[in-house]
């Protein structure tokens, strides 16, 4: 078996290879952000000079770890580099944390099914074409100011420094007294998320300005299946569905609680590598 590593900044061009391969939408900026904000929680297999099969961890807090970009280059598959990867993160992240969690796509589900990951919920991925979107709703929409509590009590767990890093990167805004939303570039298409919002009028003021603002790029939101407010808003505003994942968790402490979380507040998940 292939030696598992820590993946570095100087790997980038070749983890963009993977996801680029897998058709995904991260870019060169995100893989930088989740190696800075994984710390040594990403983790790669390298055979003959190039790294072919990757897993990243973020940690919130003591809470949760979050597994993303589980990815293998497709001349690599089904050789077990994924499994093994996904082990090792495992054995790494859980004696630190109560829960760790992903999204899975069809062809991962089966590799964490095997590991004692069980079903959450499910998620999916509606797509929307570039072009403009009549504005209907008259809540004022400012910049976003972080408040750690009030997305705490939504997600379930800290996760300041992850939003910290995605409004650095890309815009952010928020309706007074209701919640906010992030987007940022993406390779394919724009990203709207996270999106947490205590009223589905205040998504709608919250999507109209991010759709305002990045009108010439087609754009992605992935939200939870069970949400028919977010469901209803994403049709109204000419999205369609073009993905479903299943989110999966892993309890690390027999003896944890189930995370309090609020999907109905949650529009817009942060993004399948992040939760
Ligand atoms: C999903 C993905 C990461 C799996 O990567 P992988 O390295 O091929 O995964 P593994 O080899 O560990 O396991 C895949 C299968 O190969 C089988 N396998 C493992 N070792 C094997 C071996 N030596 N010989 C033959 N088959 C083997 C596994 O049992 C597994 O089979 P299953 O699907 O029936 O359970 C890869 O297909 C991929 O990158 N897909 C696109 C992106 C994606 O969907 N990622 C997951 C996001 S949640």
């Amino acid at each position: 078996m292939s030696k598992i590593r820590t993946l570095r900044s100087n790997d980038i061009p070749h983890l963009l290879d993977l996801s680029t391969a897998a058709g995904w939408n991260q870019t060169a900026a995100d893989w930088e952000r989740l190696l800075h904000l994984c710390r040594d929680n990403c983790w790669g297999i390298e055979i003959d000079g190039r790294v072919v099969s990757s897993t990243t961890a973020i940690r919130y807090a003591s809470d949760l770890a979050w597994i993303g970009m589980v990815l293998t280059h497709p001349e690599y598959r089904k050789r077990g580099l994924a499994s093994s990867l996904m082990q090792h993160a495992i054995d790494d992240v859980r004696k630190d944390v109560k829960w760790i969690k992903l999204d899975a796509s069809d062809e991962g589900k089966p590799i964490y099914e095997k590991l004692g990951f069980v079903e959450e919920t499910h998620l999916q991925r509606w797509r929307r074409p570039a072009g403009p979107a009549d504005r209907l709703s008259s809540y004022m929409v400012h910049d976003y100011i972080v408040d750690p509590s009030f997305d705490r009590a939504y997600f379930g767990a800290y996760r300041i420094p992850l939003l910290n890093s995605l409004r650095r990167d890309g815009g952010s805004s928020f309706v007074m007294g209701y919640g906010y939303a992030m987007t940022r570039p993406g390779a394919l298409a724009s990203y709207f998320g996270p999106c947490v919002v205590r009223t589905s009028e205040a998504a709608r003021a919250l999507l109209e300005d991010a759709i305002a603002k990045h009108q010439d790029k087609d754009m992605f939101w992935d939200l939870f299946a069970g949400n028919r407010d977010a469901v209803k808003l994403a049709r109204e505003y000419g999205f369609q569905p073009v993905r479903h994942l299943t989110r999966m968790a892993l309890r690390c402490d027999p003896d944890v609680v189930p995370m309090l979380r609020n999907e109905s507040s949650v529009f817009a998940i942060a993004g399948f590598e992040y939760g």
